[in-house]
């Protein structure tokens, strides 16, 4: 079936999880879209961010999309229950795939989640956790700052290393073995996460386990794509496309198709 995937996100952060689709799934052809005139939507309320991801679902139906993943964390913690049994079309998203690999990882059960602040007060990662293993220590902590220091490319700085040291210090008290990366920029500080939080914590990336769990979906529901995409890919925001492309060349490592522009309002 040649529909392409639907992935959003608040802005350029979901393109680490739409870079794992395609590889693991080339002939899959994605539709993205970047929310970029509405970002952040971690400092956002859930009524809010319901109503954003409504508004983008109905566009990505007028692209055809055969399926939908929502590459958010805050709008999957704080919509994908609401919006999942609305659309008639599949729709996943980041926080159940990260779920089960962190629950696959740690040994001594005792896990660390670092996102948004929407994401951590919603203790959607800490319920599902609970609702598998309740003897599980969870440990969430909120970083704000991480994803204007990821948009302003200070992924190896030092400034970014000091604001992990402090971040992280309370999850390094809790003595985690594994650290799920709840927000889709924080992949791209992977080195300074890991260094600050030593060799012994595992960090748990949500999007590799996304990309699996839609292929196991796209397998499950017969439609996945049997021929090479061929064609490229597609790429919305709702504002500035311009600094979207600079970024997503940065992410995706390779020439970009052209950025059009979305009047989301009107969804
Ligand atoms: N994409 C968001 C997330 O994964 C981070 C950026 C935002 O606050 O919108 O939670």
């Amino acid at each position: 079936m040649d529909k392409p995937i639907g992935v959003f996100d608040s802005g350029v952060g979901g393109l680490t999880v739409a870079k794992e689709i395609m590889k693991l799934l080339p002939n899959e052809k994605v539709v993205y879209f970047g929310d970029t005139a509405r970002v952040p939507y971690g400092s956002k309320s859930k009524e809010t961010v319901v109503r954003y991801a409504r508004q983008i679902i109905r566009f990505l139906l007028t692209k055809d999309v055969k399926a939908i993943v929502i590459a958010c964390n805050t709008a999957c913690a704080l919509a994908l229950d609401t919006v999942k049994d609305e659309f008639d079309i599949p729709i996943i998203g980041v926080v159940k795939p990260g779920v089960e690999m962190a629950l696959r990882v740690t040994k001594n059960k005792s896990i660390g989640i670092i996102g948004t602040e929407g994401t951590i007060k919603s203790e959607t990662y800490t319920k599902l956790i609970h609702k598998v293993d309740s003897g599980i220590q969870v440990t969430g902590k909120a970083c704000p700052l991480f994803v204007p220091l990821v948009e302003e490319g200070l992924l190896k700085d030092s400034i970014t290393r000091e604001v992990a040291s402090r971040y992280l210090s309370v999850l390094k008290e809790q003595n985690i073995d594994s650290l799920v990366l709840g927000c889709t920029h924080y992949p791209l500080i992977t080195n300074i996460l890991q260094e600050v939080m030593g060799d012994k914590v595992t960090l748990v990336n949500p999007a590799i386990e996304t990309a699996k769990e839609l292929s196991q979906l796209l397998d499950e529901k017969g439609i996945k794509s049997l021929k090479l995409n061929e064609l490229g890919h597609e790429f919305f925001v709702s504002d500035r496309e311009e600094k979207f492309e600079e970024f997503a060349k940065l992410i995706l490592k390779y020439k970009m198709m052209p950025v059009s522009h979305v009047n989301i309002e009107d969804y």
